[in-house]
């Protein structure tokens, strides 16, 4: 007998608008009587999923199980051909985009709050990825905002009973639409074949026999990835590989890659000078962070660059014609541009936010992209890849057979170093930080109150204002336009100071503060390419926070976190 869709009354929550990367509240929020289910309609009625199939999967996060249930019963009730689950219900970020471009689909349902922690108490997000395996752009999560705040009812199918901890094809009939498949799938098998394309396994499985390495999942989903890949394929020992069990609430850890939150990884490498390369990643594994031996941070910004510039050591951008372009966000340290000026290829600076390159690279424009946010990526899929970053920095060093030390050293002596910070200042009034911004906006290029020309003086150094703005971008592709994305201070020698407002926050606001100097030493004077960045990038730190009052208006002396 066919499965009854029961049609329940409901009303608008407020504020059901996704940020810069989906949905993201406190876990209490979506456990709200209609709260999840309203935004699960918003989310099918926007991707318009009727006869269609689309992949589900999250982090495994506290609530993905039930969310999981509920989008069961739910695309069945809204005519959706059938729905690709991982097992137990979970999939990688980067897996999950992988699998919507390899098997097809209109789409994803994503279940994560990305870096940000578990549990009872802490958050949940659900995030919509499009056909291209991309996080859906702004014309997308606005459309589900708008739907949001109208809506009147949702549509569901309470008596589908679905075993997401078995892999297998489930069947079942539904009442109107016929036919409803749920396809658990295995969660990391079609991750690793595709890394196994990309990537020569045999060449860095050998490297890794005399190189060993410490991979961190923090107790977020990456660790049934690690396990196959390094464990299994790899065959390195056990102690190379920790925190590898997806744990609900993380552990109790904060699943963040940076120097703040994966702090036990920076200390254990910097303590043990056995590993020769230490990786972390995020609760949903597109994160990452690259430490050298004895700690030696990489930062992202300086990544993606040096990835960029050794891609000849990654068989698959041999294997696609070469890198035809590179990007990066806004924030992100210029490192990258002067490998793309080198290499004559494309460069492009998109705003904060992975969606921004997805345009790029379904055009055949864009290859390789990072962001300062520990993201780094290429055109294989459509979200960024914690371990994709980590097997690329394996496959570079295997073959350039040198240490992480060696390859940043042998970068900076090359380009020049972009010493780069982020200092953040976390759950901040909102109004307060609202203010900062308009009071820096009152102070642009086009403004009467600008900081055009002016010079500050800090620590022994002066620098002068060549340009302030507040950056925007029109897409290349489709011309959209995305304005007020963070202002920007450009010192009449390139240095940067930027501010922004986070968007990937669940409470209060977040500031955002990105300083950037560019240094190019002389030969015999490399050694001072691994001066400290907090050392180098003092005085126009400060200048940085007269500027903008930052202390006044955050109330904070000192940062929550520097990365
Ligand atoms: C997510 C997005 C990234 C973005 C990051 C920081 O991870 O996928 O593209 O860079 O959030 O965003 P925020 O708005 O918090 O600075
Ligand atoms: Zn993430």
């Amino acid at each position: 007998m066919a499965l009854s869709i029961t049609t329940k009354s409901t009303t608008p929550f407020d504020g059901q608008k996704p940020g810069t990367s989906g949905l993201r509240k406190a876990v209490k929020v979506f456990q709200q009587e209609n709260y999840t289910e309203n935004f699960v309609q918003c989310i099918l009625d926007s991707a318009q999923a009727e006869g269609h199939t689309l992949v589900v999967g999250g982090d495994g996060r506290f609530y993905c199980p039930e969310v999981v249930d509920i989008i069961i019963k739910m695309a069945a009730a809204n005519g959706v051909k059938g729905l690709i689950v991982g097992q137990h219900g979970i999939f990688s970020t980067p897996c999950l985009s992988g699998i919507v471009r390899e098997r097809g689909v209109c789409g994803g349902i994503l279940l994560t709050a990305s870096h940000n922690p578990g549990g009872p108490d802490a958050d949940f997000g659900i995030k919509y990825n499009c056909s291209n395996g991309g996080p859906a752009p702004d014309q997308v999560t606005n459309a589900m905002y708008d739907l949001s705040c109208k809506i009147t009812e949702y549509r569901i199918c309470p008596d589908i009973q679905c075993d997401i901890n078995t892999t297998g094809t489930y069947h079942y009939e539904i009442e109107k639409y016929g036919q409803f498949t749920v396809e658990v799938v295995d969660s990391v098998d079609a991750y690793v074949k595709l890394m196994k394309d990309i990537f020569d396994f045999p060449a860095i499985a050998d490297f890794l026999k005399d190189f060993p390495v410490l991979m961190d999942g923090l107790n977020g989903v990456t660790g049934p990835y690690i396990e196959r890949i390094f464990l299994s394929e790899f065959q390195v020992p056990e102690d190379n590989v920790r925190n590898s069990k997806p744990l609900p609430d993380f552990g109790g850890l904060h699943p963040d890659p940076n120097l703040t939150y994966a702090k036990a990884l920076v200390d254990t490498v910097t303590a043990n000078h056995k590993y020769k390369l230490g990786a972390a990643f995020d609760g949903d594994g597109d994160r990452n962070m690259i430490l050298g031996q004895k700690g030696l941070f990489v930062t992202p910004c300086d990544s993606v660059a040096i990835i960029a510039d050794n891609s000849d050591c990654i068989p698959y951008f041999s294997k696609h014609g070469g890198v035809k372009g590179l990007a990066r966000s806004m924030p992100t340290s210029c490192a990258i541009d002067l490998v793309a000026a080198a290499r004559k290829v494309e460069m492009f600076e998109v705003p904060t936010g992975w969606k921004y390159f997805g345009n790029l690279m379904d055009a055949g424009r864009l290859s390789i992209c990072g962001e300062e946010s520990f993201g780094t990526g290429s055109d294989h899929i459509r979200e960024k890849d914690g371990i994709w970053a980590a097997l690329a920095w394996l496959s570079i060093l295997a073959q350039r057979r040198c240490s992480v030390e060696e390859l940043l050293v042998k970068h900076w002596s090359t380009y020049g170093r972009n010493f780069f910070t982020r200092y953040d200042y976390e759950n901040c009034d909102s109004e307060q930080c609202n203010q900062m911004i308009e009071e820096l906006r009152g102070q642009l290029d086009d403004a009467s109150g600008s900081l055009k020309g002016r010079s500050f003086e800090n620590g022994g150094k002066t620098y002068t204002v060549a340009k302030a703005d507040d950056f925007s971008y029109i897409d290349p592709i489709d011309g959209s336009v995305a304005t007020k994305q963070g202002v920007r201070l450009i010192m009449t020698d390139g240095s940067r100071i930027i501010y922004r407002l986070s968007g990937t926050g669940s409470s209060g606001a977040t500031v955002r503060l990105y300083v950037e100097s560019y240094e190019k030493f002389e030969a015999g004077s490399e050694d001072k390419y691994l001066q400290d960045c907090q050392v180098v990038l003092k005085p126009l730190l400060g200048i940085a926070l007269e500027v903008a009052k930052l202390p006044q208006f955050t109330g904070r002396n000192a940062p929550t976190v520097i990365t």
